[in-house]
């Protein structure tokens, strides 16, 4: 019976243990559990969310602050189309936040960075060009799109001298948006390097509608595998959703897979960025106690723990502080339902908004309580503690409990 580790993931002429600990939003994949996958010889991501709230948690620059200065003004404006960001600001944050990681990095894996389309952030050219190019400027070994089609991303940084070196990869969860991705870019004459493809199980947000559960991750990986066959295509084609044991990894790599991403099983490692409080909801968590919603005002089904503090939470929109899901006109769907709970209960000191959340806030207080739907066998890769309570774990024993393991068993920490 095979391993993980009898498989190797093949990237840029090198081999990597076929392990990618993917993206997770607003610094919850740390540079710490980043640097740990890399050095344990597989990918770890970091995040470029909010990267000037994460800049400002550990280089105590205050970009933040200093945007909500400048905006304060607006504040009780809906119309948040003045608040724009200043480049400068946003390329130094990001320089900070992925040449930390960079620097840090040992070992023989990679450290990418998760860049999420639907982070408009007002001008959604403008900003994730700056993005993309100083993430790269900073060394960064590859960029995963993400949340979006991403269809002129890579034009962004066609003049930039890495684009032909650092790894390109992009997340999908259909054949169609593969394919339309490498229709818009192929007049570039440059196939992403990896595709990440994203099943129904996953935790963040969800490629697919309503209808997510009629969907399986093994069924859209085989179709996206037999087309490239077809086409004489080499991606490194990477599964992702609902991967919970080194035995399921395994299949996929049986089947042809390059890698596996997972995220889920290291939520409750010590080297994630989530409170301890918040993964003790995660290892307690049941089946029932997850939901599929659509409070995400990025128009994305996301999948989270029904007790959310950010579900039903009414609090005035952030956005001249952070204001990353501000379209291009300056607008955001929870400003809209925001305003209308607000007409609707004139005399209310406080409203409750159901509708939709305010992603941004929530997100950088780990109030949206994001996890895959196998969230709830959290509590089998532990053990309890006499209170009650789990064992958080080192990522270096998930990892290598993903790497070693057979049987569809799980390793207990020591
Ligand atoms: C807490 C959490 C936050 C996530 N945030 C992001 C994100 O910011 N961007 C992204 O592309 N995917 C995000 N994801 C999805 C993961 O990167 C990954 O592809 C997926 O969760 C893998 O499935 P698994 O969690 O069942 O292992 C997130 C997942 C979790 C659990």
């Amino acid at each position: 019976m095979k391993c993980v580790d009898d498989f190797r993931l093949k990237l840029a002429g090198r081999e990597l243990v076929p392990i990618v600990i993917g993206g997770m939003g607003v610094d919850i994949s740390t540079v710490e559990l980043a640097l740990e996958a890399a050095r344990l010889g597989g990918v770890g991501h970091i995040s470029d969310a909010m990267v000037h709230t994460v800049a400002d948690r550990y280089f105590k620059t205050s970009f933040v602050k200093e945007r909500l200065k400048r905006y304060k003004y607006n504040v009780a404006n809906s119309d948040k189309s003045s608040a724009q960001f200043d480049l400068g600001h946003l390329d130094e944050a990001t320089r900070l936040h992925v040449g930390r990681a960079m620097d840090e990095k040992r070992g023989d894996g990679m450290i990418f960075i998760n860049c999420m389309e639907k982070l408009t952030m007002n001008a959604p050219k403008e900003t994730l060009r700056v993005r993309l190019r100083a993430a790269l400027d900073a060394g960064i070994d590859g960029i995963t799109l993400a949340a979006g089609l991403h269809l002129g991303s890579f034009a962004l940084i066609e003049d930039h001298p890495r684009f032909r070196h650092a790894q390109l990869g992009i997340i999908v969860s259909s054949l169609r948006a593969l394919q339309l991705f490498l229709r818009k870019s192929a007049r570039l004459n440059r196939l992403p390097d990896y595709v990440v493809i994203e099943g129904p199980l996953a935790g963040g947000h969800l490629g697919f509608g309503a209808d997510w559960a009629q969907y399986d991750l093994a069924a859209i990986v085989a179709e996206i595998a037999a087309w490239q066959k077809a086409e004489g295509l080499n991606m490194a084609l990477i599964p992702a959703g609902g991967i919970f044991t080194g035995t399921d990894a395994t299949h996929f790599l049986e089947q042809g897979a390059a890698a596996v991403q997972v995220a889920t099983r290291f939520t409750v490692a010590r080297e994630c960025g989530l409170p301890e409080d918040v993964q003790q909801e995660y290892f307690k968590s049941s089946e029932e106690d997850i939901e599929v919603n659509g409070v995400s005002p990025t128009g994305y089904l996301m999948r989270m723990l029904k007790s959310s503090p950010a579900i039903g939470d009414g609090i005035r929109p952030n956005c001249e502080a952070f204001g990353y899901l501000l379209d291009v006109n300056g607008s955001c769907d929870y400003i809209k339902a925001y305003n209308r709970e607000v007409a609707a209960h004139p005399e209310a000191r406080k409203v409750s908004v159901r509708e939709k959340t305010c992603l941004c806030t929530h997100m950088r207080n780990f109030e949206c309580w994001t996890c895959g739907h196998y969230a709830y066998r959290l509590k089998d890769t532990s053990r309890r503690r006499p209170d009650g309570s789990y064992e958080l774990l080192a990522a270096e024993h998930i990892f290598r409990d993903y790497q070693f393991s057979k049987d569809g068993k799980i390793a207990l920490p020591e």
